[in-house]
């Protein structure tokens, strides 16, 4: 495809293209469940400091390769480096395997979307709703496949433009009522419990697996060590200033996950006690239909949050999706019709048991884990980790950090230069290394 290649007429609409990739679930259902297991503040703390430092650095990294090479995530490193081509190849495989289960997640959100339009709010909000869903086979297994098929006609016609016309809109009127239903969260009577854990940091509540989750989760809201962001730093312009461009795709990207927290976290204390902060990842389904059914409008507030959240959920699985048929085409010459029936075998291979192990197939488990959280887990807790520090290495000791540097500085000087140095050569590898040595000991 770098045949085609266009490049992004503005900055701002790079910007815009790079934060509708990483805002996405990953903010808004993913932050807050992991961050109500894992102690709140404390949460909260290390992942904003793993996103200042190590992940800042990485985006850098990444999106300079991408626009020093002009290719996309395998290529750019073949053509760097012939011996370390097998990293790019390690991160191609990390959307395919995303992919089909974030859709089955677009697929419950497209369940809620419907209800509320509806006018069945109310009902989701009853004890047992989501459980009852998700374990029932057909109906998640429906909106699964409405949600793939609505992301691969957007492929196959390519109306990506109207899509990110569309979401220029959108992704505002999210901010705007995800405060909005934040503050209203925030004065739910017994609320303010949840406040106090979700913003004060207690090192009581530290553990290992939450540092870890707070890590992954860093790489998957940011959309790093997957090749994502090399693929949109193929698209920028010489002339634009990477530096200020990361350090806003990655505040705004942290402070919608931050929004999300506090827009859940505090209605759990209010409707359910902290027993349910170990809910996983059905607790935004579980959470937000109760705050909206104790709203006046809510039905409506709920029906246009829920249309948000599948717009945001869209651009995410439509970058996800562009990924791995890319890859198909660059690394197996596929035609794009053929890159197109690839992907969705898989998708079809992986996001079928991940639909059905919440319910008929719930006996098969891997490594203790339905299908569906063995999927997550493989790709954030293991791959990412390892596709990150492999790219830290190539980085800090293989093109060297100066490569970067003087990419970076064709439009402008590189300010944290020092900072990026010493985060890419040691902070980061030594970081994420122990970090994800230490979940097997
Ligand atoms: N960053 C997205 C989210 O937070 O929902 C997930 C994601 C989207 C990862 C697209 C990778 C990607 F290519």
């Amino acid at each position: 495809m770098s045949d085609n290649r266009g490049s992004f007429t503005s900055r701002i609409g790079f910007v815009l293209a790079a934060a509708g990739s990483a805002v996405g679930l990953g903010n808004i259902w993913r932050f807050p469940y992991l961050a109500a297991k894992n102690g709140g503040g404390i949460f909260l703390l290390i992942y904003i400091i793993l996103v200042l430092t190590v992940g800042i650095a990485l985006m850098t990294a990444e999106i300079t390769i991408g626009r020093k090479t002009g290719l996309s995530v395998c290529s750019a490193f073949k053509k760097l480096n012939k011996k370390w081509a097998f990293v790019g190849v390690l991160g191609a495989i990390v959307p395919a395997i995303i992919l089909p289960y974030y859709s089955v997640i677009g697929g419950w959100v497209l369940k809620y979307l419907v209800a509320f339009c509806e006018g069945f709010g109310a009902e989701t909000a009853e004890d047992g709703f989501f459980g009852g869903f998700i374990s029932s086979s057909a109906s998640p297994l429906f909106w699964y496949i409405i949600f793939i098929g609505l992301v691969t006609i957007i492929i196959v016609y390519g109306v990506q433009k109207g899509i990110e016309r569309a979401s220029k809109i959108l992704m505002p009127l999210l901010v705007i009522l995800t405060i909005i239903v934040a503050i209203y969260s925030i004065f739910l009577p017994g609320a303010g419990a949840g406040l106090v854990y979700y913003l004060k940091p207690d090192f009581a509540n530290l553990s290992w697996s939450g540092v870890l989750n707070a890590m992954s989760q860093m790489f998957y809201s940011l959309s790093l060590a997957m090749g994502i962001m090399i693929t949109y730093g193929s698209y920028v312009q010489k002339k634009e200033n990477i530096e200020t461009a990361v350090t806003h795709i990655a505040l705004f990207d942290t402070a919608i996950a931050f929004l999300a927290g506090l827009m859940i976290i505090p209605a759990v204390f209010s409707f359910m006690g902290p027993e349910a902060l170990n809910a996983g990842p059905g607790l935004m389904f579980i959470t937000l239909p109760k705050v909206f059914n104790s709203m006046t409008g809510g039905d409506f507030i709920g029906a246009v949050f829920f249309i948000l959240v599948f717009f945001a959920a869209l651009t995410s699985a439509i970058s996800l999706m562009e990924a791995v048929v890319a890859s198909f085409q660059d690394e197996f010459n596929f035609s794009r019709t053929k890159a197109i029936i690839a992907t969705l075998i898989i998708c079809v291979v992986l996001g079928v048991p991940s639909s059905m192990g919440n319910g008929a197939w719930s006996g098969f488990l891997i490594m203790g884990m339905d299908f569906l959280s063995f999927c997550d887990y493989i790709s954030n807790n293991i791959m990412m980790p390892v596709v990150a520090v492999l790219t830290c290495v190539f980085v800090g000791y293989v093109i060297k950090p100066q490569a970067i540097v003087e990419e970076v500085e064709l439009s402008n000087t590189f300010k944290k230069k020092k900072l990026f140095e010493l985060s890419i050569k040691f902070f980061a590898p030594v970081c994420i290394f122990i970090i994800l040595v230490s979940q097997f000991v």
